[in-house]
């Protein structure tokens, strides 16, 4: 494992206390692993980008509108690459701040996709990841009362920032994910 993995598990050990949160940094890390290869870009600097992305969530939840810029600030103190900081900083959408570079659209645009999958699996008759195809996602994605904390608007983002199609992401995630579903407990 890489110094830096290293690190940013001793940080999620640290700041989180909720296991499905800790599953969702884990499905975010694997999801943009798999994005980075996609598109030929660092993997490393990617996973981890999604590995620690809601550091904060615990230290901000009375206060979202801290959410990512607490983070953001931690990681710089703890020395994490610059553009890691960055792309942490922009994922939440609410501060309006535009994501530039490749790595800033993915994890701004994609991350909300592993809580969605959570979501459907959770609906299969076992409860299994291996239950879950891209078409059953897909026909979630359209009903519009299933999961309503996942922001539908976000994530079909990925078509203009990415060049990907919401089905191509849920395809990719999926895989992820279910690479990962021991860990995940799904
Ligand atoms: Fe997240």
């Amino acid at each position: 494992m890489s110094e830096l993995r290293e690190k940013a598990l001793e940080l999620i050990d640290q700041y989180i206390n909720n296991e499905n949160l800790k599953k969702h940094l884990l499905a975010t890390e694997a999801l943009m692993r798999a994005l980075a290869r996609k598109f030929n870009e660092n993997e490393e600097i990617w996973g981890i980008a999604g590995l620690v992305h809601d550091i904060d969530w615990e230290l901000t939840k009375e206060n979202p509108e801290k959410h990512s810029i607490l983070g953001a600030e931690i990681l710089e103190k703890e020395g994490f690459p610059k553009e890691i900081v960055d792309a942490v900083r922009i994922h939440n959408h609410i501060h309006n701040l535009e994501p530039k570079t490749l790595l800033e659209k993915a994890l701004y645009s994609c991350e909300e996709m592993t809580g969605f999958i959570v979501a459907v699996a959770l609906v299969m008759p076992n409860k299994k990841l291996s239950e879950v195809t891209v078409e059953r996602v897909m026909d979630k994605f359209k009903e519009k009362s299933f999961a309503k904390g996942a922001n539908r608007e976000i994530i079909k983002k990925c078509e203009e920032l990415l060049g990907i199609k919401v089905e191509e992401l849920a395809e990719i995630c999926l895989k992820a994910m279910q690479e990962i579903s021991d860990q995940l407990g799904l």
